[in-house]
């Protein structure tokens, strides 16, 4: 959590130097996390139904007893308990928009087209499950026809990037993000009343990978597939409050960081930020097609089935990515944060007018903050094709687009971007290694 007095720094600071759209999200969700937290107390009662056998029954009757509940959330925390080993699972023979499945039926979700090629996937974000946006996310894949499973932070885990960290406690000891996992509650917990909105205690990474190793087979009943990705076909992570734009944001991110484990866990993943800001899921208005994260869900969802079902075209077994590869989408500002209706879709890259940091020392306060540095460095175009716009500009030029940039995990530098370095390297090597022409390369060693 060091990372927030940088942030803080960087929002103070915005007046006068820009900050990124990340870093002032990300301290304003970080204050505003603290402004709203509340001070539930976890009813361990609740906590200490255990085994998977009664958990399984009392699935059905929660998934059928949920069914008529309204919004207002006000029942949310005597209706947590573990989620370690659970098989709870939704009932997934309810068809996608039937009437009785709270969220999923909403009518806000009208627009949300239904997936040809229906997926197992995780969802998982870094602002953590209380999240207005990834609640509607998980509601839209659902009415599209995916099974969803979502594993996110009980806690804000903004900048993170790729971090694995771990629970340190059996229980929370400090309340989750808006008081949805309390003090008190177990490290891996589950909504019976919807036993596909889970929680849990660690960084987005590793959200990603709990859900792949200790939820996925369970909810998705994998065990019959002898499947090593636990059934799952994608994990979706987000959509983010705030962009992550360019590599720099792309190695910062949480969200894009719970993307990059997933994909070099074998795992397609697709990870989303939106240019919105911090809001619970409490003040989500489903049955608003105009709610600004009903919106964005359903622009979401519409994106995976498309990209999915075309990937499945002539092969419904097929991956919906290649190994090693992943997609990152961002969004410009949606009315009613922005002005824009009527969205646009564009291949884009990572690089092309990205930023990195620059660092600075307020005047006033004396310590260092930092500004925007658009960089040769950050932008320079070394592998797939030079010619896309950059997703920064894209998503920044006012015109109503989102970007859809591909990237890789193989961060092994393109040999054609590399011959004279390669050569240089192989023979320095070679000198190194040598123990016989020691005294005649000890010049070309030390110089390299
Ligand atoms: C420097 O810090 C002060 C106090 O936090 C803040 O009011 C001011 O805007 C900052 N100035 C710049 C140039 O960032
Ligand atoms: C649990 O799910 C129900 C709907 O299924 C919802 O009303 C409630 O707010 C949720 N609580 C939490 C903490 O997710
Ligand atoms: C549950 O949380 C709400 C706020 O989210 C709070 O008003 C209520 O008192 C809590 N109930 C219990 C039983 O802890
Ligand atoms: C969870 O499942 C694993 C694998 O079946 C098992 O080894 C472990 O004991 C279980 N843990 C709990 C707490 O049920
Ligand atoms: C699941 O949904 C189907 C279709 O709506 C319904 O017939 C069935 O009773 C439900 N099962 C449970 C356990 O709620
Ligand atoms: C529900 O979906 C099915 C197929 O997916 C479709 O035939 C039916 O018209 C839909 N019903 C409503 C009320 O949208
Ligand atoms: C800690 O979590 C466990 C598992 O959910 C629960 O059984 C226990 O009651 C919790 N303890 C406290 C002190 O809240
Ligand atoms: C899970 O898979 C087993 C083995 O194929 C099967 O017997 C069982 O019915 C499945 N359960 C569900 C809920 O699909
Ligand atoms: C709304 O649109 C106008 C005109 O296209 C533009 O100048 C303005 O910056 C936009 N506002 C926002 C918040 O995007
Ligand atoms: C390397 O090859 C790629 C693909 O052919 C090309 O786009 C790129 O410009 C090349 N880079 C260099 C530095 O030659
Ligand atoms: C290099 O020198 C070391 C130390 O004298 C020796 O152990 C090693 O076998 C030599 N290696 C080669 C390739 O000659
Ligand atoms: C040292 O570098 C020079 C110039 O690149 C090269 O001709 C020579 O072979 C190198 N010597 C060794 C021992 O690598």
């Amino acid at each position: 959590m060091k990372f927030f007095p940088l942030l803080t720094a960087a929002l103070v600071s915005s007046a006068a130097i820009s900050a990124t759209p990340l870093q002032a999200r990300q301290a304003s969700s970080s204050s505003s996390a603290a402004a709203t937290s509340t001070q539930d107390s976890f009813s361990s009662s609740s906590s200490s139904s255990g085994s998977g056998s009664s958990a399984t029954s009392s699935a059905s009757a929660s998934a059928s007893s949920a069914t008529s509940t309204s919004s207002s959330g006000s029942s949310t925390n005597s209706s947590i308990i573990n989620s370690y080993n659970s098989t709870l699972s939704y009932n997934s023979t309810a068809t996608a928009n039937s009437s009785d499945v709270y969220g999923v039926s909403a009518a806000g979700f009208a627009n949300v087209k239904s997936a040809s090629n229906p997926l197992n996937i995780v969802l998982t974000n870094d602002d953590s499950w209380g999240s207005a946006n990834i609640r509607a996310l998980y509601y839209a894949l659902r009415r599209a026809g995916h099974r969803v499973l979502m594993v996110a932070p009980s806690h804000n885990q903004s900048g993170k990037g790729g971090t694995v960290v771990l629970p340190a406690s059996l229980n929370i000891t400090s309340a989750g993000r808006g008081g949805f996992a309390p003090v008190g509650a177990p490290f891996a917990g589950l909504n019976v009343t919807d036993p596909g909105l889970r929680y849990f205690n660690g960084t987005p990474a590793a959200c990603a990978g709990w859900a792949l190793d200790h939820d996925a087979q369970y909810f998705f009943n994998a065990t019959s597939r002898n499947d090593s990705t636990a059934g799952v076909d994608l994990v979706v992570s987000g959509p983010n409050e705030g962009t992550n734009l360019g590599p720099f944001l792309y190695t910062l991110s949480g969200t894009i960081g719970a993307s990059y484990f997933a994909v070099e866990r074998n795992v397609p993943a697709i990870a989303f930020s939106a240019s919105t800001d911090v809001r619970q899921y409490t003040s989500l208005n489903l049955s608003d097609v105009d709610d600004e994260s009903v919106k964005i869900a359903t622009y979401s969802a519409n994106f995976v089935s498309t990209v999915a079902d075309n990937a499945k075209a002539s092969n419904s077994s097929a991956r919906v990515l290649p190994l090693g590869i992943g997609l990152t989408v961002n969004y410009p500002e949606i009315a009613p944060t922005g002005n824009c209706t009527d969205l646009e879709w564009v291949h884009t890259r990572l690089t092309g007018k990205a930023i990195i940091d620059r660092f600075v020392v307020n005047s006033t306060t004396g310590l260092p903050t930092y500004a925007n540095y658009v960089s040769e460095g950050v932008n320079a175009c070394l592998a797939g094709n030079c010619s896309l716009p950059g997703e920064t500009d894209v998503v920044e030029n006012g015109n109503c687009q989102a970007s859809a940039s591909i990237y890789s995990v193989d961060y092994d530098a393109p040999t054609n971007a590399t011959q004279d370095l390669v050569a240089a390297l192989t023979s320095g090597i070679q000198s190194l290694n040598s123990n016989g022409t020691a005294s005649n390369s000890s010049a070309n060693s030390t110089s390299a």
